[in-house]
């Protein structure tokens, strides 16, 4: 029987690796034996984050709304380790709050689009190049299934991607390819960084999470570790909550 959780040796498609959790979940497959494959629209963050790591990963700069991208990711996979086993849509944005008033369609598009169309992108390429045993993971947010005041466009791409979790779970299970998303909560890193300039907002999220705290670097990689790995061969359309409890108060 495989050790708990071990993914040494799978390959793994990271999308948003350049920086905030990505970074910090590239560091975590790495060490723990995966062959990486890294995106974002950054190379030299992608560079930069490749010379930390001692796996020799493959590094990908483009935009995850671009399918011809996507499948162009999923091929030089194939072509350097032979094929993808996990795909982890974790690129994401959002900028600061604004109001249904304030929000220009622009802005509403471009959120939804690289956090929703670039997510189902990915999984798309995914998909195509899969072999059974397969794992796509998404990441998502509390916010989708919880949404605040002024994260319109965010809540609604994170609750898309939900429901596509879902969606995909369905289509691909027959073929014995897992989808689950991570619905995360509070980072102390990343997107989640500058509320942390807000003290109101700042004690708002402390004290609206269970275990009093905002997630630290630590509390990340276990639940994406083991929806990876042949630990989680059957959990599928589920969104696993990493979120101190924020959810439930
Ligand atoms: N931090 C939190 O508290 C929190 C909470 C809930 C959910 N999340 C989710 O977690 C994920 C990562 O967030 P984060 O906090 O790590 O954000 P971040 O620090 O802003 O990093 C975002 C990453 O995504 C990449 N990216 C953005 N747009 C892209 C595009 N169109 N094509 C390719 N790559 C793109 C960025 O690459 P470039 O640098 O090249 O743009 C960067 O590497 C997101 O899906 C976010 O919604 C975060």
């Amino acid at each position: 029987m495989e050790s708990w959780a071990d993914v040494s040796g799978r390959r793994v498609v990271l999308t948003g690796a350049g920086r905030g959790l990505g970074r910090i979940l590239a560091s975590a497959f790495d060490a723990a034996g995966a062959h990486l494959g890294l995106v974002a629209r950054t190379k030299d963050s992608l560079d930069d984050l490749a010379q930390t790591l001692k796996g020799d990963p493959l590094v990908c700069a483009g935009d995850v709304r671009d399918d011809e991208f996507n499948g162009r990711v999923a091929r030089q996979m194939v072509e350097r380790f032979g094929g993808v086993d996990v795909w982890i849509c974790n690129a994401g944005i959002s900028p600061e709050m604004t109001s249904v008033s304030d929000m220009s369609p622009e802005t509403w598009r471009e959120i939804v689009d690289i956090n929703l169309t670039g997510t189902f992108l990915g999984a798309q390429a995914a998909a195509r190049v899969m072999e059974p045993g397969g794992r796509i993971i998404i990441t998502g947010s509390v916010i989708g299934d919880r949404p605040r005041a002024g994260l319109s466009a965010y809540a609604a791409s994170k609750s898309g991607a939900h429901a596509l979790t879902q969606a995909l779970a369905l289509e691909l299970g027959p073929r014995d390819i897992t989808v689950n998303a991570v619905a995360l909560g509070w980072f102390d890193t990343g997107l989640g960084a500058h509320w942390h300039r807000d003290e109101r907002r700042e004690n708002d999220i402390v004290d609206h999470t269970s275990l009093g705290r905002w997630g630290t670097a630590g509390d990340l990689p276990g639940a994406y570790l083991f929806l990876a790995s042949a630990a989680s061969g059957y959990v599928t359309g589920t969104t696993l909550t990493v979120d101190g409890g924020y959810s439930l108060i």
